[in-house]
C-alpha cells in the first residue's frame, strides 16, 4: 500500500508517523510519501520519520518530495494536512476579527472564513491533480475548515472523506473516566465539523447502554473544566458540547480573554521552532513530548482506522474485538467511525448536500452515516444556521467577490449585523490579498 501525505513537512507529521509505526498491522504501508513545498523543513521532518520507522522496525519506505504529481502517483490514499499561508496567516485570522469584537479563531467565525477562502482553491487544485494521475485514490481531508473543504471536494466529485480528531479525543477521554477500553465507547456524535455535541456515550456499540448520565454525574467537573464551561451549563444541556462550542456559548468572554493574551498561532509558531530544532537531532527517533501540546492528539489513530476501512485492510486491534459481517472492516472492535460526509437525509432539517460530522459505517465504497435520533432544536437550530453560512462561505471561496464574502459573514451566527459584516469583509480582504486570486 502506498500513502501520500500532502503537507507532509508539517511539525504534526511525527504524530502521524508514530501512529503508522505502532499500528502497522492495521495499515500495512509499503511506501509513505511526504509532499511539501518547504524542502528544508520536509527534510528535517522526513529524517525523523525514517528514524521513527527504523526504531519501531517498520519495513515501509519513506520518500520526501516537493513534486506533488510525482508524490501522488500510484497512491492508494492521499491525506491532506496543509495550511495555506502557514502560522503567519493563522495569526491574522486570530487577530483582526477581535478589533470588531468578534471571535478570532482559525476555523470559527470570520477567521475561519478567511481560512476557507485561502484553502479551497488550493485543495481543489491538488485534488484535481490527484484525480488525473490516480482516479481511484481516496482523499482524506484533515485540512481545515474540514466541513467546507470536504464539501468543496465532494461537490467537485472527488472520492473524499473529511476527518477531525475531536470525536476520537472524547472517546479516549470518556473511556479513561469510565475505566473501559476506547473500543468499547461508541459516541452518539452529531453536528457539523467543530460544531458537535455528544448526545450519548454508549457502551459496546450503537445499541449499548447510555453511560452519559453516569459520566456527567460522576465526572461532570472534569468534563466542564476541560471545556472551560461552567459545570451548571453542561448539566443543563445534559450533553457534552465540543470545546469549539465555547466560542458560541461564551463568545464575549472568550473575546475578552483573547484580547489579553498572545494568539494560539504565536504559541504554535514558537513550539514549531523548538520542534524543528529537535527534529534536526539525528539521535532523536521518537515523537517528542512537546508535540502533545499541539491540538492533534489521536489524529494518527483516526487516520489509520479510516484509511484501513476505505482501503479494505483486514484489521484487528489488541484492545478491540473482531466483528464479522456488514461488509466493512472493523475499527478497533467497532465497525463505525466519526467522519465528515454528505448529509443525504441523515439530519432531515439540513439539505442533503450539507456536510455533517456523524458516526458512519466505513467500507471500500466510503462512509454511510448511521441513523441519528431526532435532534433537540437547541442544537438543530445552530447546525442549520451554520450550514447556511458554510454554503455561502463555499460560494465565496469558489467564486470570490466582496459581496459574497459579506453575505457569508452576515449569515454567520457570531456576526449577524451588517456593520460588523462590512468591517470584517474589509479586514478579511486586506489581510488576505496575496492568497485571493480575485482580490
Ligand atoms: C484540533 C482540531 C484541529 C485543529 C487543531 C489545532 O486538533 O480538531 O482541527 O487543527 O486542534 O491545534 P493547534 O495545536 O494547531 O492549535
Ligand atoms: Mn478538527
Amino acid at each position: 500500500m502506498k500513502l501520500t501525505v500532502v503537507g507532509g513537512g508539517s511539525t504534526y507529521t511525527p504524530e502521524l508517523i508514530d501512529g503508522f509505526a505502532r499500528l502497522r498491522d492495521t495499515l500495512p504501508i509499503e511506501e509513505l510519501v511526504l509532499v511539501d513545498p518547504a524542502a528544508e523543513r520536509l527534510e528535517l521532518v522526513g529524517g525523523l520519520a525514517r528514524r521513527i520507522f527504523a526504531r519501531q522496525g517498520h519495513p515501509g519506505r519513506i520518500v520526501t518530495t516537493s513534486d506533488l504529481d510525482a508524490g501522488v502517483e500510484g497512491a492508494d490514499a492521499v491525506l491532506l494536512q496543509l495550511r495555506v499561508g502557514g502560522q503567519a496567516a493563522r495569526e491574522q485570522d486570530e487577530t483582526w476579527p477581535l478589533e470588531c469584537g468578534c471571535i478570532g479563531q482559525e476555523t470559527t467565525g470570520a477567521g475561519g472564513l478567511a481560512k476557507a477562502l485561502r484553502t479551497v482553491p488550493v485543495v481543489l487544485d491538488i485534488a484535481e491533480r490527484v484525480r488525473r494521475t490516480n482516479p481511484d485514490a481516496w482523499i482524506i481531508d484533515f485540512t481545515n475548515p474540514v466541513g467546507i473543504v470536504t464539501r468543496a471536494l465532494l461537490q467537485a466529485g472527488h472520492k473524499t472523506v473529511g476527518l477531525c480528531n475531536v470525536a476520537i479525543g472524547f472517546q479516549r477521554k470518556f473511556a479513561g473516566l469510565l475505566g473501559v477500553t476506547p473500543a468499547d465507547v461508541h459516541l452518539d456524535h452529531v453536528g457539523l465539523n467543530h460544531l458537535t455535541w455528544e448526545t450519548g456515550v454508549r457502551l459496546g456499540g450503537p445499541e449499548g447502554e447510555n453511560a452519559l448520565p453516569k459520566l456527567l454525574a460522576e465526572h461532570g467537573d472534569t468534563i466542564a473544566d476541560d471545556l472551560r464551561l461552567p459545570r451548571s451549563i453542561v448539566d443543563r444541556l445534559g450533553v457534552v458540547p465540543s470545546y469549539y462550542l465555547r466560542y458560541y456559548y461564551a463568545h464575549d468572554e472568550v473575546v475578552r480573554e483573547l484580547r489579553t493574551k498572545p494568539s494560539r498561532a504565536a504559541e504554535v509558531a514558537e513550539m514549531e521552532r523548538q520542534l524543528l530544532a529537535m527534529y534536526a537531532d539525528p539521535a532523536l527517533d521518537e515523537k517528542p513530548e512537546l508535540l502533545a501540546k499541539r491540538g492533534g492528539a489521536y489524529y494518527s489513530e483516526a487516520a489509520v482506522d479510516l484509511a484501513a476501512s476505505l482501503l479494505g485492510e483486514t484489521r484487528s486491534r489488541p484492545e478491540g474485538r473482531s466483528v464479522e459481517g456488514g461488509g466493512g472492516r472493523r475499527v478497533g472492535g467497532s465497525p463505525y467511525q466519526v467522519v465528515n460526509t454528505y448529509n443525504k437525509g441523515t439530519l432531515p432539517f439540513l439539505p442533503d448536500d450539507a456536510v455533517i460530522e456523524v458516526q458512519a459505517a466505513i467500507g471500500s465504497q466510503g462512509p454511510v452515516p448511521l441513523s441519528v435520533p431526532s435532534v433537540d432544536p437547541l442544537y438543530a437550530g445552530l447546525m442549520a444556521h451554520v450550514t447556511a453560512y458554510e454554503d455561502l462561505a463555499l460560494e465565496a471561496a469558489l467564486r470570490g467577490g466582496r459581496d459574497r464574502v459579506f453575505r457569508a459573514l452576515l449569515s454567520h451566527p457570531l456576526v449577524g449585523q451588517y456593520a460588523y459584516a462590512d468591517a470584517l469583509t474589509d479586514q478579511l480582504i486586506a489581510h488576505n490579498r496575496e492568497h485571493l486570486a480575485w482580490a
